[in-house]
Formats: structure tokens, sequence, C-alpha cells
């Protein structure tokens, strides 16, 4: 069975540098010599995701699905069935984007089944140091609570335009990288 890897985005913009970076690390996952990798992208600006109501005594206690009736369905039942994740978003205010927290408040429905999930994280702002660190470190948070493994590190980009990371080839390269580690931490946890 190939590993398969998603890539997330949370940017709600075309041609967002969030969006280069997290299909560059999938290219860097599906290049590693002799390990046979599947890669897919899930871009959440195409999605119809709605804003988490809080009735995790329904679906978190209660252990029933998630009563809204929405793409998100369709989309958790992929985060099972994939080994790892590429999560990617813009920083806004110092944070994840609302297109992220969104998708991130409704996963709360399959709280305790992504144990061992494999993450890498990339966050990209506008400005240097300008919260790239805390939108990354919130997603990383997410990840601890759900258990999953992560990279240690992640890919921090500055680039305000849409397409400007592009011509960033030491950052591209790091995201390739980045997409490499996380197929080897879900071989090592194969095995
Ligand atoms: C609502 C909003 C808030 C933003 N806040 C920040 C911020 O706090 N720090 C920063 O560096 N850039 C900030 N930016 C700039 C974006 O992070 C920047 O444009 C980035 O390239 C967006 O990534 P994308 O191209 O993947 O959408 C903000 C942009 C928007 C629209």
């Amino acid at each position: 069975m190939p590993t398969t890897i998603l890539g997330i985005v949370g940017s709600p913009r075309k041609n967002s540098n969030t969006e280069i970076l997290v299909k560059e690390a999938l290219v860097g996952a599906r290049n590693i010599p002799g390990v046979s990798v599947d890669t897919k992208l899930l871009l959440l600006r195409k999605k119809n995701i709605q804003l988490c109501k809080g009735c995790n005594d329904i679906c978190y206690f209660g252990d029933k699905p998630c009563p809204i009736k929405d793409d998100m369905g369709k989309i958790l039942d992929e985060l099972l069935r994939v080994d790892g994740y590429i999560l990617g978003t813009p920083t806004y205010f110092g944070g994840m984007s609302g297109l992220m927290r969104a998708f991130m408040d409704r996963t709360v429905s399959i709280f305790g089944k992504l144990k061992y999930k494999v993450a890498g994280i990339i966050s990209v702002g506008g400005g240097e140091f300008d919260g790239q660190e805390l939108a990354a470190q919130s997603i990383r948070v997410f990840c601890l609570n759900h258990s999953m493994i992560q990279n240690c590190w992640h890919v921090s980009a500055t680039a305000a335009k849409p397409g400007e990371v592009i011509r960033q080839a030491a950052k591209l390269a790091e995201a390739r990288k980045l997409g490499q580690n996380i197929v080897r931490l879900v071989e090592k946890i194969k095995k």
C-alpha cells in the first residue's frame, strides 16, 4: 500500500503562497527513491465548511456523527484514510486563517481517531516575524490535541502578494524537505 499524504490549504485566495508551498511539499513527498507515495490536495476555499456549533455533547460525548450537512463529512473520511498531512495556513492577525480554524474545529467529531497520523506545518505571512510562528504554533497544538506525530520544525515563509513565494528557491526546497520528512516518519510508524 502506498503512503498517502494529504496537503491541506487554508488560504481563501487563488494563487496563494500557502498553496504553492503545500504543493511543493507534496512534490518532495512523491520524490523519495524506492518509496511509493500518493498525494492529494485539499483546497479548503473550494469547500463548504460551516462553523462548528459546539454541540460536542452529540459528536464527542455522544459518539454520534456531526449533524451539520456540508462538505466536512467527506473531508473527515479522507482525514481518516490518509497517513499524513501537510497543513498550510496564511497568517491572519498573528494566527491561522478563519478557514483553517473552521476546518480544524470541525474535526472534534472524530476526536481520538487521528492518533499517530503524521503532520507537517507551513505558515506564510506578509511581514517578517509577524505572526507566522504563532500561526504554526496553534496548528501544532491542534496536532498535539489529536495525538498526531509532527515534524519537529515547520516551514515559515514571508511573502505578501499572491504567488510571490515562487521566487524563493530556498523556501521551496525547505517545503520539499518537509514533505519528505513526513513520508519518512509515516514509513517508520508503519514498520
Ligand atoms: C485578514 C488578514 C490578516 C493578515 N494578518 C497578517 C499578520 O498578522 N501577519 C502577517 O505577516 N501577514 C498578515 N497578513 C498577510 C498575509 O499573511 C499574506 O498576504 C500571505 O501571503 C497570505 O498567504 P496566502 O497567499 O497563502 O493567502 C494578513 C492578511 C489578511 C488578509
